[in-house]
């Protein structure tokens, strides 16, 4: 293992973190092998089209594609020849909110079937999120059952969490801030520290699989901790009015220990990651016997938080039976498909529960929303015609297209210029001098 030297790469898993993973290896100059259950996502992938929008992924992929350093296949005897395979497959959330471990162990015993036929060392490293224990717990023993082989001796487990951020995660992929490096054996973790700091960044080894683990539900426990932590502080400014809840982000945000960012209130956090991950950890303390009061605290806001946008339009305009609203913005933040955990959807739902005429806007999210949005409501093909002739407009998500727009844009084409915004995206005293201009934490 001494000379063990990463030519090949293998990457398990062609969803999101698999696939930037892939192709940034690659674009590092590594022949990289992926392998995927679904056919389409194969296929999409060798014919150079990436089946989710990502910022730059589909150039690149483009560009490793013609280079042949990258190839994917349904078929794991491809990887037989890797060094080294991430495994990236998804982690869904269960009905009780706890982590469903399935794909995770139809994975490791597929890559334990090809580890057997192989003559060399390997490194098996875990980069799904999943709960402390799972490599070493799971995936190990499933390793060595199908392979027939030794940890320690024939191959090593590590896990290495990963801390994308959708809409800038080829980015965050090449230019890392850190890297955490949870090994099986200390050899092991200098192999991966040479690997990633050709990427860049802080590299932490940590003791062991578990703690790595464990420090990626930390962190985006801590960060989920902190915008549910501003929403509640906007939610009280609310009720007293004359506070910029964005002047106390920014002066809690100048002490060094507290720091400003993840500060921003809003209607909510959403995606792939936050809301999964606190309810996975949640469910992991209460399935050990421990109640997590502040990760219970965390999602309780996180769930009402949406619907303050209603009660402020409801504040606004009164009875919203067949008032006619415009949505702006869809996905769950900007420069993304991503309709997961949206606080779109929550708003939406609860609108056409009372009777609203909804017409929604998003420039890239629509075709993910209808799959997820159940109620009727109409989708315009331009934010012109999203918000014409409505009684009032709601800010979701703050796409740049929003950014640009003017007080008399709303005044010349809405029916009433009632702006809810979720983001905050305007100036305060510009828009509330012109329109009637409300927003979460402002008042
Ligand atoms: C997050 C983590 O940032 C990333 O490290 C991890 O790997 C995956 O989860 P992502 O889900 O892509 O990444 O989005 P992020 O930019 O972190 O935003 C998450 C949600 O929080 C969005 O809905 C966003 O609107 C919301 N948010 C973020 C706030 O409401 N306020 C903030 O100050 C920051």
């Amino acid at each position: 293992m001494n000379n063990i030297k990463i030519g090949k790469i293998g990457i398990i898993g062609l969803g999101y973190v698999g696939f930037i993973s892939a192709v940034g290896f690659a674009l590092k100059g590594y022949k990289v092998k992926c392998v995927d259950i679904l056919e389409n996502n194969v296929k999409m992938a060798n014919n150079g089209e990436v089946p989710f929008f990502e910022p730059n992924l589909r150039e690149n992929l483009g560009k490793v594609l013609e280079s042949k350093r990258f190839s994917a296949s349904k078929d794991y005897t491809i990887l037989k020849d890797t060094d080294i395979s991430f495994i990236c497959v998804g982690t869904p959330s269960l009905k009780t909110g706890e982590i469903d471990l399935k794909y995770i162990k139809s994975s490791a015993e597929n890559l334990g079937k090809v580890l057997g036929t192989m003559d060399h060392f390997h490194v098996a490293v875990v980069k799904s999120t999943v709960v402390p224990g799972t490599t070493e717990e799971v995936v190990l023993p499933i390793l060595e059952k199908f392979s027939g082989k030794k940890c320690g001796v024939d191959f090593s487990i590590a896990m290495t969490p990963e801390f994308l951020k959708e809409g800038d995660a080829m980015n965050d992929f090449l230019n890392p801030d850190r890297t955490v490096i949870g090994a099986s054996d200390q050899r092991t973790a200098n192999l991966l520290k040479n690997l990633f700091m050709q990427l860049g960044g802080k590299i932490l080894i940590v003791r062991n699989p578990r703690t790595a683990e464990m420090i990626k539900y930390a962190n985006n426990t801590f960060l989920a901790m902190k915008i549910s932590f501003i929403n509640e502080l906007a939610n009280i400014s609310r009720t007293i009015g004359g506070i910029d809840i964005n002047e106390v982000a920014q002066g809690i945000g100048l002490d060094q220990r507290i720091s400003g960012k993840f500060l921003k209130a809003g209607c909510g956090f959403g995606g792939s990651c936050f809301p999964k991950d606190v309810k996975a950890i949640k469910e992991f303390a209460k399935n050990r016997g421990y109640n997590p009061i502040l990760i219970n605290a965390i999602l309780d806001v996180n769930e009402k938080q949406p619907l303050i946008m209603i009660k402020i339009l409801k504040e606004a305009i009164g009875n919203l039976k067949g008032k006619k609203i415009a949505i702006l913005g869809l996905s769950f933040k900007p420069n993304t498909s991503d309709m997961r955990e949206a606080p779109s959807i929550k708003i939406i739902d609860q609108l056409v529960k009372e009777g609203v005429i909804l017409n929604a806007y998003d420039p890239v999210a629509i075709d993910e929303a209808k799959k997820l949005i159940k109620g009727t409501i109409n989708y315009s093909n331009s934010l012109l015609n999203c918000i014409k002739g409505a009684d009032a407009c709601l800010i979701i998500t703050e796409w740049d297209e929003f950014r640009e727009l003017t007080p008399d844009f709303f005044i010349k084409n809405m029916k009433e210029p009632i702006i809810i915004d979720g983001r905050k995206i305007y100036d305060f005293n510009l828009f509330s001098s012109k329109l009637k201009y409300y927003t979460i934490g402002q008042k």
